[in-house]
């Protein structure tokens, strides 16, 4: 065999291997090789290519990015016309719907669809012939659209051969093409860095944006992804496809991807179900999505069917609520967080918006304001996705009344009157006034009594505003100096709710050390953190004196949190604060300082745990590392002792095998000399 010959089948190899990846990646999603030997296969072949640039084909997954920046996009006439679906908005639409389908088919049995997402892109039309990709067109007007083939190609999931025989065939498939919210997010995220001035104001703009690029090689940095929902043409292809499904399945051992929600339903009521379902799982999906799709099964129902004006009888497009709406700003308010960020919100004219009614709107901060340009009396698009903050997307500047004057940022907390200090980027406002502003107050005091923190069942916010208003509480300790007839003498409280409330204030007195922790709002110290913390200091003093460089041997403290938990220590203010609580009975069970004896079990010895224990595991860690032991992951000869817990795993077995100590949690506590305190 000639060198050359060797080398072509080398690189008609590394093809096929890449291709067969892209479609257990993409289509099947079940990668079966990770991303560095499918990247160590793409290098090779594209090494080969370069050195033997006679065997570079256009179907080569190395030339996704073929062609230079184009002049302009030229017009393509589909073959087939690129229709448009009928919309139903309610549960009515779709039982009038698949009725009017049986009384034009005559028949009164179920009828079978294939119920899909209406996916939030571009609808794109591509050409394969013998299986390789020739064509890639836009919707346009149904009639002609826009040549968009380099750009397509550029796209991952479309795959530039189809999987399989295609030999003397000429297939055209349509589908949508979508960015992803994290796609979007990213490429809005770049766009402010590299300052473009361009920001998309939803993934679809984004995805039609990223599409119409004159040079695809920018179209192929961009995040676009591509799903398969039919096929319009087939010659060629001696399968016997009766149904919508059947479609789908050629398209999907093809390499084409189909969307993994597809199912076959009977009927409205099978119908309705799934966009039910979908509904629910709408917010979840990595993209968006406006609604269901029903297409009859059979196609020769389809056939018969045929179409009305611009869509087809056998389809129907199941609307989601809208999630972009426009409304009017009647005003533009700041409000003041527990840790003083000061939050641009827009007051609207109230709307419903994916599925609820919306008044406000978050404007994030200063620098979103100044880049929206919004104004007080402004229209303006407002978006509620998933279950995010409702959000301003677009100024709708034509609308603008001439009077509309530009939002002037506060410089000084519209609350305490102290001075708005900016953080080192530049973008997040803080009020300087610490608990002297009774807006932070106030949303401290919530988050004290929140329940996943100290946990005052009975303490709302209304309360919490008129103890700060009428200047009865001061700091959060004076929570635990509360009376009852002061707290009777309170708005819409009587004997009866005072009582229950002092018994909760009470009650709420023993806790425990992470809650308390949590509980003091601390800068960066959430639930998860303050959980840390308490397993490993197990007591107050100890992490109040603790120093940055301890707190970051701590796993999952970096030096900004750490930095935080000490700069709050060091305020004396926060110190009184927290000896009063402590003094007003606030107390939880602690594990009790290990003394530590150098014959103990444990010292110098290697411990395993395993199964689940009735303590946190850092908790079991920290004591035996203070004990003078050591804690490892995996059980081999020189492990001294297994701990283990409820259901343990492959360790005890192992353990077991080798003839290594085994103790349960009781046997350890004893040996540890551990015992809960309950105070
Ligand atoms: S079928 C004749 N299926 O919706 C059938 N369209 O309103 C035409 N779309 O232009 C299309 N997801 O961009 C179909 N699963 C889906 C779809 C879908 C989104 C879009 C497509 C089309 C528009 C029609």
């Amino acid at each position: 065999m000639t060198d050359g010959k060797k080398v072509s089948i080398k690189i008609q190899s590394l093809r096929e291997q890449i291709e067969e990846h892209n479609y257990y990646y993409h289509v099947l999603d079940k990668p079966v090789i990770t991303d560095a030997d499918y990247d160590r296969l793409f290098r090779e072949l594209q090494s080969l290519e370069h050195e033997y640039p006679q065997f570079i084909v256009p179907q080569s997954p190395t030339q996704r990015v073929g062609s230079k920046p184009l002049e302009g996009f030229s017009q393509i006439k589909h073959d087939i016309p690129m229709l448009s679906l009928s919309n139903a908005f309610s549960t009515d639409d779709v039982f009038a719907f698949v009725k009017r389908i049986k009384d034009r088919l005559n028949i009164e049995n179920e009828v079978e669809f294939i119920a899909e997402p209406k996916l939030d892109g571009l609808a794109v039309s591509i050409i394969y012939e013998n299986g390789n990709l020739i064509q890639a067109a836009t919707r346009g007007d149904g009639t002609t659209g826009e040549d968009i083939t380099a750009n397509v190609k550029t796209i991952k999931t479309v795959p530039l051969k189809l999987r399989g025989d295609f030999a003397g065939t000429r297939i055209e498939v349509r589908g949508e093409v979508i960015m992803t919210h994290q796609g979007f997010a990213e490429l809005n995220r770049q766009q402010d860095e590299q300052e473009t001035g361009k920001r998309y104001v939803n993934p679809r703009n984004a995805a039609a944006g990223s599409l119409r690029q004159l040079d695809p090689a920018i179209t192929a940095v961009r995040p676009l992804e591509m799903y398969f929902y039919s096929l319009d043409q087939y010659h060629g292809v001696d399968s016997q496809l009766e149904t919508q499904l059947d479609k789908l399945k050629l398209m999907k051992n093809a390499g084409l991807r189909v969307n993994p929600h597809t199912e076959v339903v009977a009927d409205a009521e099978g119908c309705v179900a799934v966009h039910q379902q979908l509904a629910e799982l709408r917010e979840s999906l990595a993209y968006d999505i406006d609604g269901i799709v029903y297409k009859v099964n059979k196609l020769d129902y389809q056939q018969s069917l045929g179409f009305v004006a611009r869509a087809p009888r056998w389809a129907l497009a199941h609307k989601f609520p809208a999630q972009e709406e426009t409304t009017i700003v009647n005003s533009i308010e700041v409000q003041v967080g527990r840790t003083g960020a000061i939050t641009p919100v827009a007051r609207l004219e109230p709307v419903f918006v994916g599925g609820v009614t919306v008044s406000n709107a978050t404007l994030h901060n200063k620098s979103e304001i100044e880049r929206l340009d919004v104004r007080v009396g402004d229209t303006v698009i407002i978006r509620r996705a998933g279950d995010v903050i409702p959000e301003v997307v677009e100024v709708i500047k034509n609308k603008r009344p001439k009077s509309a004057k530009p939002f002037v940022f506060p410089t000084s907390c519209p609350v305490c009157d102290s001075e708005v200090v900016y953080d080192s980027s530049e973008i997040i406002a803080r009020c300087s006034g610490g608990l002297f502003c009774s807006a932070q107050l106030k949303e401290g005091m919530k988050h004290f009594v929140s329940r996943k923190a100290m946990d005052i069942d009975g303490l709302g916010s209304k309360l919490i505003e008129q103890l700060v208003d009428t200047k009865t509480i001061h700091t959060v300790a004076d929570i635990y100096k509360l009376d009852k007839p002061t707290i009777a003498g309170l708005e819409r409280m009587a004997d009866k709710s005072a009582q229950n409330l002092m018994d909760a204030i009470e009650k709420s007195k023993t806790s425990t050390l992470a809650r308390f922790l949590y509980a003091l709002g601390i800068n960066h110290v959430g639930e998860t953190t303050a959980q840390a913390l308490a397993n490993h200091f197990t007591e107050l003093n100890s992490l109040m004196h603790a120093d940055q460089e301890e707190l970051e041997s701590i796993e999952d403290i970096g030096p900004i949190v750490a930095q935080s938990i000490v700069n709050f220590f060091n305020e004396q203010h926060n110190l009184d604060v927290i000896n009063e609580l402590l003094e007003s009975g606030i107390d939880w069970p602690v594990t009790e300082k290990i003394q530590v004896s150098e014959d103990n079990t444990f010292n110098g010895k290697t411990v395993v745990l395993t199964g689940t224990l009735s303590m946190p595991r850092e908790q079991a860690k920290a004591t035996i590392v203070n004990l003078g032991g050591k804690v490892t992951s995996s059980v081999s000869k020189n492990t001294d002792f297994v701990i283990v817990g409820d259901n343990p795993g492959s360790k005890a077995a192992k353990a077991e095998k080798l003839g290594v100590e085994i103790i349960d949690e009781t046997v350890f506590r004893e040996y540890a000399n551990l015992n809960i305190r309950s105070s």
